[in-house]
Order: structure tokens, then C-alpha cells, then sequence
């Protein structure tokens, strides 16, 4: 019979290669190993409180959050985003997506994606910018994940909004920090000036700090 830790390890590789190719399916901006971080942050991260997603598109995202969460029985996925698409992707623009060209919104395609996932369950979405979503928050979040609007002045806006909102020992993960100049120039400037919070890993542009404990700064 096969000791624990290598059934583990097997089923973890499986885990991870089954969901690659479910994912593939949802058009996106997220890598398999950036998905498969969300997704176990999402399954064994510290702290109580929900998962919050800023920036969920079409959903591939929110389904490698939801599908860690689940398999945990935590807490579901508030995903917020006004479904319209950033700049880059309004036609004739550099990512122009076509769905929102031909549809106005990528809301019904994400509800689709996260429906074919079996996943409805563990996701609320919030159809509203996270500037207006942030008005009527008052809930704790255990992990933060911003990918909405790239520029600097938009990702500062939602780290302002909504790490106020992060437990202690709680994790916030920022995408495409060393791809988008806005992002990057947030998050190098904030690494260098902050004490409250530790970087536990910047790989593959997914970018992750842990908030310190008061008994840790
Ligand atoms: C790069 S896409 C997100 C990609 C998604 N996380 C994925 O896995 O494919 C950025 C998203 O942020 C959303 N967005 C832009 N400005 C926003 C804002 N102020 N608040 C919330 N979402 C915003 C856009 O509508 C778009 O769907």
C-alpha cells in the first residue's frame, strides 16, 4: 500500500492537471500554476472570513478559488466586478474581447463558467466596481485577490478599499505584479514602504503578502 504522503502528492498532481484542462475552457488571463496557487490558498489559507476576488472576467479565476474552497467546505467566493471589462478590453483596444464587444457585459459568461464548474454554490458575484462594492462592505476577508483595474492609481484604490477588511494573519494576492507597469510600481512601492505586511511569495506575476499579527511587527 502506498504511504500518505505519496497518495498525497499523487492526488495533488491530479488535482492540478484535471483543473488545467477544465480551466482551459474558460477564456481568461490566469496561468495553470498562478490557478493552482489561488486554489490552495483558497483551500488550506490561514485565517476565518470570506475570499474575496477583485477583477473576475469570465471567471477562470474565480473558479480555481472556488474549487479550493470547496474542497475544504470553507468559505465562498464574493467576486466583484462590473463585468464591463477594463480599457484594454473596449474594442479596438489591446486585449478587445468580442463577447463584450457583442454582449456589453462578460456576466452571463462567467455565471455559464462557474455553472459548468459545479461551482454556483461557493461564489456570490457583486456586479459593481469594487469602489461601490467597498461602501457597504463590512465583513472579514481571509484572502484578497486583486486583479481589476491595472493601473497604479486603480490597484492602490483596492488595496486602500479592502485590506482594511483582511484579518490578521490573512493573505492578499496581487496579479500581474512585473507584467503591468501600474501594478508593478504599486507593489514595489508598497514592499518598500510597508511594515504591516510579509511577502510570502512573488511567482510566475502572482505576487502574495501574509498581514502581520500585532505580536509579529
Ligand atoms: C484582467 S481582468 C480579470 C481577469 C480574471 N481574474 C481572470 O482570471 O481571467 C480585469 C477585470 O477587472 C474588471 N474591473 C475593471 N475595473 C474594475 C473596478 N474598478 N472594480 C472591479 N472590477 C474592475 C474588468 O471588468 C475585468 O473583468
Amino acid at each position: 500500500m502506498l504511504n500518505t504522503t505519496l497518495m498525497f502528492r499523487l492526488r495533488t498532481v491530479l488535482d492540478f492537471y484535471q483543473m488545467s484542462i477544465r480551466t482551459k475552457e474558460i477564456d481568461g488571463y490566469l496561468d495553470d500554476v498562478q490557478g493552482y496557487l489561488l486554489a490552495l490558498m483558497a483551500e488550506q489559507g490561514p485565517g476565518v472570513g470570506e475570499i474575496v476576488e477583485i477583477g473576475s472576467f469570465k471567471g477562470r479565476s474565480t473558479c480555481w478559488l472556488a474549487h479550493g474552497t470547496k474542497i475544504a467546505g470553507r468559505e465562498h467566493v464574493t467576486a466583484i466586478d462590473p463585468f464591463t471589462g477594463s480599457p484594454e478590453h473596449q474594442p479596438g483596444m489591446s486585449c478587445a474581447d468580442m463577447d463584450l464587444a457583442a454582449q456589453g457585459s462578460t456576466l452571463p459568461i462567467f455565471r455559464q463558467n462557474v455553472r459548468k464548474m459545479d461551482l454556483d454554490l461557493h461564489v456570490a458575484p457583486i456586479v459593481a466596481t469594487s469602489e461601490d462594492a467597498a461602501k457597504d462592505w463590512s465583513r472579514p476577508i481571509r484572502l484578497l485577490f486583486i486583479d481589476g483595474d491595472h493601473s497604479y492609481d486603480g490597484v492602490k484604490r483596492d488595496f486602500e478599499l479592502w485590506s482594511r477588511h483582511v484579518v490578521a494573519g490573512g493573505l492578499i494576492a496581487f496579479h500581474d505584479v512585473g507584467h503591468w507597469d501600474g501594478v508593478t510600481r504599486f507593489y514595489r512601492e508598497f514592499m518598500a514602504t510597508n511594515n504591516s505586511y510579509e511577502e510570502v511569495l512573488d511567482l510566475f506575476g502572482l505576487a502574495v503578502v501574509e498581514k502581520k499579527r500585532l505580536a509579529d511587527s
